[in-house]
This record gives C-alpha cells, sequence and structure tokens, in this order.
C-alpha cells in the first residue's frame, strides 16, 4: 500500500506539473449572444433597435441592464428568453441554440429553464393568484397546487391565494408574478422593470426578496432597471444606448 508520504510527493508533484489553471477547463458562459439584431418595420421605414449585441453572463451572475426609455431594453430580454426572434445572430443558452430549435422546443426549454417577469405584471385577470401561479406548471403538463402555494408563501401571499389580480395592491400583484416566475424553479430569472410601478419602501422589499430568492438556487438574474441606486446591488450594470451594449 503507497505509505502517505508517497501521496503527498506525487500530489504536490502533479500540482508543480500542472498548476490549477491550466489543467482545469474553462467554464463557459450561461448565456451568450453574437451579433443579435432586431429592427422592427413602420411602413416603409424601419427601426432597428438592436444592432449587433454580443453578450456573455455566467452562471449565477447578477446583471442590471439600464438604458433610456425606447432604447430596447424589453426587446433584448424578451430576446434573450426565447420571446422574440432576432433577424440576425442568436442566443445560446448553456450551450442550446435557443432558435436554432422547434417552436415546441423553445416553448418547453422556456417553461423548464427560464422565468420571466414582465413589465407590467401580465397576470390573468379572471384567475386568482393561487391560479396565476399554477399556470407554469398547467404549460408543463403538472398540476402544480402544492408548488405554487410554496412559491406564493416564499412572496409572503399565502392569504391572498384566493384574491383575482384586481382585488390585489400593485406590490402584491407584482409578488404574484415574481411567485409565478420561480415556481418552476428556472435557472434564469428575466424581471423587466420589478419596481416599476411600486414605491421606494416597496421597490426595496421586491429587490431584497428577488435577490433572495436567487442566491438560494445560484439563479442567474437579469433585471430591468431605471434606478441606478437599485442598479447597484448587482454583479454588474450593463447600459444599453442607440442599439449597442455600452
Ligand atoms: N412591436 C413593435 N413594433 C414597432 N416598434 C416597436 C415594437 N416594440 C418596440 N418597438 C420600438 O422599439 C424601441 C425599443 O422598445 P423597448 O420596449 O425595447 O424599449 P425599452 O428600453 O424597454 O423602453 P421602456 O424603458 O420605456 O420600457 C422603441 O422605440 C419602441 O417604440
Ligand atoms: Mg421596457
Amino acid at each position: 500500500m503507497a505509505s502517505i508520504q508517497s501521496i503527498i510527493d506525487v500530489t504536490s508533484i502533479s500540482l508543480f506539473l500542472y498548476p490549477k489553471a491550466s489543467y482545469l477547463p474553462p467554464v463557459p458562459p450561461l448565456i451568450q449572444t453574437t451579433n443579435l439584431t432586431r429592427s422592427y418595420r413602420l411602413g416603409k421605414k424601419s427601426l432597428t433597435v438592436l444592432e449587433g449585441v454580443n453578450l456573455s453572463i455566467n452562471r449565477g451572475e447578477k446583471i442590471f441592464l439600464c438604458g433610456p426609455s425606447g432604447a430596447g431594453k424589453t426587446t433584448l430580454l424578451y430576446t434573450l428568453a426565447g420571446l422574440e426572434t432576432p433577424q440576425a445572430g442568436n442566443v445560446t443558452i448553456d450551450g442550446v441554440d435557443l432558435y436554432a430549435l422547434s417552436r415546441a422546443a423553445q416553448s418547453r426549454f422556456r417553461n423548464q429553464r427560464i422565468g420571466y417577469i414582465f413589465q407590467n405584471y401580465h397576470l390573468l385577470p379572471e384567475l386568482t393568484a393561487l391560479e396565476n401561479v399554477m399556470v407554469p406548471g398547467a404549460i408543463g403538463g403538472k398540476h402544480h397546487h402544492d408548488q405554487a402555494l410554496a412559491a406564493l408563501s416564499r412572496v409572503g401571499l399565502a392569504e391572498r391565494a384566493d384574491h383575482l389580480p384586481a382585488e390585489l395592491s400593485g406590490g402584491e400583484q407584482q409578488r404574484v408574478a415574481i411567485a409565478r416566475a420561480i415556481v418552476n424553479e428556472p435557472d434564469i430569472l428575466f424581471a423587466d422593470e420589478p419596481t416599476g410601478n411600486l414605491d421606494s419602501h416597496n421597490s426595496a422589499a421586491i429587490l431584497d426578496l428577488l435577490l433572495q430568492l436567487v442566491s438560494e438556487k445560484n439563479t442567474t438574474l437579469i433585471v430591468v432597471t431605471h434606478d441606478q441606486a437599485l442598479a447597484r446591488h448587482g454583479d454588474r450594470v450593463l447600459t444599453i444606448k442607440d442599439g449597442i451594449i455600452a
């Protein structure tokens, strides 16, 4: 049997010959875009919103995306999340070329891997808070009652489960939207101005909640905000202007 000393000797020699940096393969970014281009046709005119955006985002990063109104923040978020097909370029998530997938496969991928908090909540008005949070499960073919209730509890709204969106405050509706976005435990959470309609007290509470939820599971978080003070809570701030990331 090898002595402890000989094992230590062999280990030190290998560390000397192969320093860590040279034998550990580099970790590829979770999200990568190349030359992402998106324009809209308005009559005879074309409006270019994304002009060859190249981005790399690592797993677990917390990114804040800023830029003036109309700069293309929502368009970029939609395109990264598989909700809006670019005219050129591609989005690769965990090695999967998103827009090379069939529509059905894209939708499955989004349902399993991505959570999205829309700019204006986008709750279904005729469904209760709990039913809204059950929607992603239903899309994935599952009856998600218990998970949905657990997600509502995580955002402190279990007691409002049977309320319709119209019977909830703005901050509560936003929390339902967050619960719906996290119920499938996504790898990536996109949030488009999650505090845009809230006062400063509720904004801080929503941001704390988001950061707490993502740190529990090392979820990658990409948040659009106008608020530079909020943006300081992330790992990186990206600014979009004139179709490019400055
Ligand atoms: N479906 C569409 N058809 C035509 N133009 C569009 C469409 N969607 C967005 N645009 C235009 O693209 C530009 C970028 O829109 P986008 O919603 O991405 O901006 P934004 O940065 O999210 O703005 P805000 O901060 O006001 O939410 C705007 O000038 C908008 O008018
Ligand atoms: Mg927007």
